[in-house]
């Protein structure tokens, strides 16, 4: 359930809990993420992991049940756009650990008031934390690093292995800088390309029409509020007093001046109904956080070298009736764009939700759903699997609809599968225009220099037979010639060389 199947999966899932913990840490804390990341081969399908970040650390008091406990994340009822939603991302890599090892996991972190080193495990019957060998160290460093040795995984240099979710991640990420050991002892370092931090999502509360009845019982059930009226209130954004009026008028026999905690499965459902049928105001929308149009052109022009980059950055938009996301979408095309396979590349579509890279299940999702179902031909790409273009999306979302518990596909909504087709299309718009340029140049620029190879033996062979002088007749063929491809001629004539060229040539 926690993308723990097959061996590369395993592995890259590790190296992605840790990761997005990081980045959402030293987010949260405000300092540009500097991540290392070391991954050695210990033995035949056994890794070590080595994750540091220079974030704001966990104090040693809350460290077992941050990173050895499931479902305590701080990031929990949260609603806002993170990396982390759960609180299971970092207990699953220690059960994982424990599970095919035996070994407990070992941290050492610095939050700037204390600093210290230990081992954590898990009691996994009582989801309880183990944690052993406290002790205190220098504080010469600040941030968390997390080091476990896992089994039943393998590195492999794949589409789906660490070294490709790391430079995806990379690319959405442009304001981190990454550094990768592989087990080989190849180092790729992946620089920061931008100084600024992504501008942070406000946290809002959510919308009624994006929950579901478990949401509301989940929410009832921690809440404070004393009646059922008040927490609706106080819970969710656009809720009125008028409108629960309204809302108790549809769903009559809920008893809404009870305890929030007495609501039963029964009464969500209907309150949830109800919810439906009310009309509200849409939600608010600064809760996005995308990547950004300027970051993504940098980021594909630093990390693929690219010969044209086109992005676009669409409005947001809501699904479900309730629920704000927002596409973004650059295509990148020539230099080391698309997927390289022995002095080609074929199209490549670069998926990502919250920032976050997914690289399995892409048969089930939206992005990939929307993006081959675009008529390329019409974009200058005769054949997507043939030319050398990465196509990047990025769905920003509170609440990203996952098609399964791995969180590595994004449900087929049919408001989401549009968006991003338009966000394609526009970009491919911009792509197409120099493309067509670029070919219309090639061609003509082709047609020209064979056309010109022949101006100088044809001017001598008219001065033997008309006795004129050749060099006025070359004179006259070539400005014949240019006024065909003036624009052509012009450039030429700039660059100097040409005509030299094409007498050597002929
Ligand atoms: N590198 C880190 N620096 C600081 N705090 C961290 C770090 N990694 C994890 N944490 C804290 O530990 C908590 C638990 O992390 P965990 O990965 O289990 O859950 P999550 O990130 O909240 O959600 P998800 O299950 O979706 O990953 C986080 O909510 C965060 O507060
Ligand atoms: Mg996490």
């Amino acid at each position: 359930m926690l993308g723990y199947a097959g061996k590369v999966r395993s592995l890259t899932t590790v190296v992605h809990e840790y990761l997005s913990n990081s980045l959402d840490a030293a987010e949260e804390a405000s300092v540009l993420p500097d991540i290392e990341i070391r991954v050695k081969e210990l033995a035949e399908n056994r890794y070590g992991v080595y994750v540091r970040d220079n974030g704001p650390g966990i104090p040693s008091k809350h460290v077992g049940k941050a990173l050895a406990s499931v479902l305590t994340g701080t990031k929990f009822h949260r609603y806002m756009q993170q990396r982390g939603q759960q609180g299971i991302g970092a207990g699953g890599c220690t059960i994982f650990a424990l599970i095919t090892t035996g070994k407990p996991v070992h941290v050492r972190s610095s939050t700037g008031k204390e600093a210290y080193e230990c081992d954590l495990s898990i009691d996994i019957k009582g989801n309880r934390p183990l944690v052993n060998n406290l002790q205190r160290i220098a504080p010469d460093f600040r941030g968390l690093a997390i080091e476990g040795e896992f089994g039943d995984v393998k590195y492999e240099k794949s589409e789906h292995g660490v070294y490709e979710y790391v430079w995806r991640t990379a690319l959405s990420n442009p304001h981190a800088s990454i550094r990768l050991t592989e087990p080989d002892g190849n180092e790729a370092v992946f620089p920061r390309s931008v100084d600024t931090m992504p501008r942070r999502p406000k946290q809002i509360l959510p919308h009624p029409l994006g929950i579901s009845a478990s949401d509301l019982l989940d929410f009832a059930h921690a809440s404070e509020s004393r009646k059922v009226t008040s927490f609706l209130v106080d819970s969710f954004s656009r809720v009125t007093h008028d409108k629960v009026r309204e809302l108790a008028g549809m769903a009559k026999d809920v008893d809404f001046e009870k305890e929030p905690r007495q609501l039963t499965w029964e009464d969500a459902t209907k309150i949830v109904n109800a919810f439906g049928q009310v009309k509200w105001i849409g939600p608010d929308l600064d809760s996005l956080s995308s990547i950004g149009e300027q970051q993504v052109e940098i980021a594909m022009k630093n990390i693929l070298a690219p010969s044209f980059v086109s992005v676009v950055e669409r409005k947001p938009r809501v699904f479900k009736g309730g629920i704000p996301f927002v596409v973004e979408v650059g295509i990148a095309y020539g230099g080391s764009a698309g997927r390289q396979n022995g002095g080609g590349a074929s199209g490549s579509i670069l998926r990502f939700a919250n920032k976050v890279p997914l690289l399995f299940d892409s048969g089930s999702c939206a992005i990939s759903e929307a993006v081959n179902g675009i008529d390329w031909k019409r974009y200058s790409i005769r054949k997507f699997d043939e030319e050398p273009v990465s196509v990047l999306v990025n769905v920003s979302s509170v609440y990203i609809p996952y098609s399964g518990v791995g969180k590595q596909a994004i449900a087929q909504e049919d408001e989401i599968v549009e968006e991003i087709k338009l966000a394609v299309m526009d970009a491919a718009r911009k792509l197409q225009k120099f493309l067509s340029g670029e070919r219309h140049r090639d061609a003509q620029e082709s047609a020209y220099s064979t056309i010109a190879r022949y101006v100088s033996q044809l001017s001598s062979d008219l001065h033997e037979i008309t006795g004129k002088d050749s060099k006025a007749i070359e004179k006259e063929l070539r400005a014949l010639v240019g006024k065909k491809y003036s624009a052509l001629l012009s450039r030429e004539d700039k660059e100097g060389g040409g005509a030299a060229e094409v007498q050597n040539a002929s």
